[in-house]
């Protein structure tokens, strides 16, 4: 079958390679995929700066963000064939840790878990996966295709999830939060917080082009420029960007008791000049938190499906903003000014 492979950490590595049919140890379920997602982290991986191969290999299939058709899947398994299925990224790591142990593989605290089309697991972007059915988790029919922004919506679904905990260690009623970043991870934070009932404010730098619309589309508001003039006082923030100096500034125009939760990967080898002491001191004085969120758990997949299921579908269409056929990958990879979510069509 086709294959979208990669050497990781070898830079123009990515092929549509012929590879063997998946294996029967990768679990009962196959299902033939339909479509995969393109985020940050496959950029990172086709450029050779992420990703580990499978033990033994030198080449991993990626593809993380999935949505496919379950083909064959034992009896009394959670789903059946014929279903819109999603595969969950991680899985626990053998030891397992405490966490992996109780299914918050999110949460492992060794390092050993895997990532499917990330970390030393094939990942979706091949044209059948196997899968374990505890791992594969069913879309709502009626968003067919939009189905495949589940899983980057289970990313947000965990973080809004760890702000609430975090919020709840005292009377919590957020009002207004702040979104940094209207790619597609903004949008999807954006479109859980309105959700919530909140009052969301998405700065982002671009004045034209989708993104505007999309914030203003879900109810939220759309600024450029400041965090402070965007919304100073935010009772949540949710950072989206990964930018150093904007993790920073969100941190000083936080609201008293504010959550501030970082969902952006940065690279590294660069410094900022920060008033340490006043930060500490407005942090300590104004009992504020600051998170690090990645990954998602089964509850949150499960959280993202009901949340994209009661979203208008006409917003998450316009969400995908281009689709790549599996031939024209490298077209995927490559960002257009007007990209929110890009999609490689691996079937029908
Ligand atoms: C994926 C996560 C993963 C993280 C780190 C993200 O792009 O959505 O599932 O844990 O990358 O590898």
């Amino acid at each position: 079958m086709k294959a979208l492979t990669v050497v990781p950490n070898q830079a123009g590595s990515t092929k549509l390679d012929d590879v063997e049919e998946p294996p029967a140890s990768d679990g009962p379920v196959l299902v033939e995929t339909l479509a995969v997602g393109v985020c940050g982290t496959d950029v990172e991986i086709t450029s050779g700066n992420y990703g580990w191969a499978p033990p033994g290999r030198e080449r991993l299939v990626i593809g993380h963000e999935s949505l496919g058709r379950v083909r064959e899947a034992p009896s009394g398994a959670p789903v059946a064939p014929g279903d819109l299925v999603v595969g969950i990224v991680r899985r626990p790591d053998p030891v397992p840790c405490a966490n992996c142990a109780v299914g918050e593989w999110d949460f492992c605290r060794n390092g050993q878990y895997t990532e499917r089309g990330i970390k030393e697991r094939d990942g979706y972007c091949s044209q059948h996966y196997r899968i374990e059915p505890d791992y594969a988790v069913k879309v709502d029919p009626s968003l067919g295709h939009l189905g495949v922004l589940l899983e980057p919506t289970s990313v947000l679904a965990k973080g809004w999830e760890q702000v609430d905990r975090i919020g709840g260690r005292a009377h919590w009623a957020p009002a207004r939060a702040l979104v940094t970043g209207a790619g597609p991870i903004g949008l999807l934070a954006a479109l859980l917080g309105v959700q919530r009932g909140l009052e969301v404010h998405v700065l982002d730098q671009v004045t034209s082009g989708p993104k505007p619309e999309l914030v203003e589309g879900i109810g939220a508001k759309y600024h450029t420029g400041t965090v402070s003039d965007a919304c100073d006082q935010p009772d949540v923030v949710m950072e989206c960007t990964g930018v150093g100096s904007l993790v920073f500034d969100a941190m000083e125009h936080m609201g008293p008791g504010g959550v501030l939760c970082l969902t952006g990967l940065s690279s590294g080898g660069r410094s900022l000049g920060v008033d340490a002491g006043m930060l500490n001191r407005s942090m300590v004085l104004e009992n504020e938190a600051v998170v690090g969120s990645v990954n998602a758990n089964r509850r949150h997949y499960q959280a993202a499906a009901d949340a994209l299921a009661k979203a208008d579908k006409g917003w998450l269409v316009r969400m995908i903003s281009r689709k790549v056929p599996l031939e024209h990958f490298e077209d995927a990879f490559v960002r257009q000014p007007d990209d929110i979510k890009v999609v490689i069509e691996v079937g029908e």
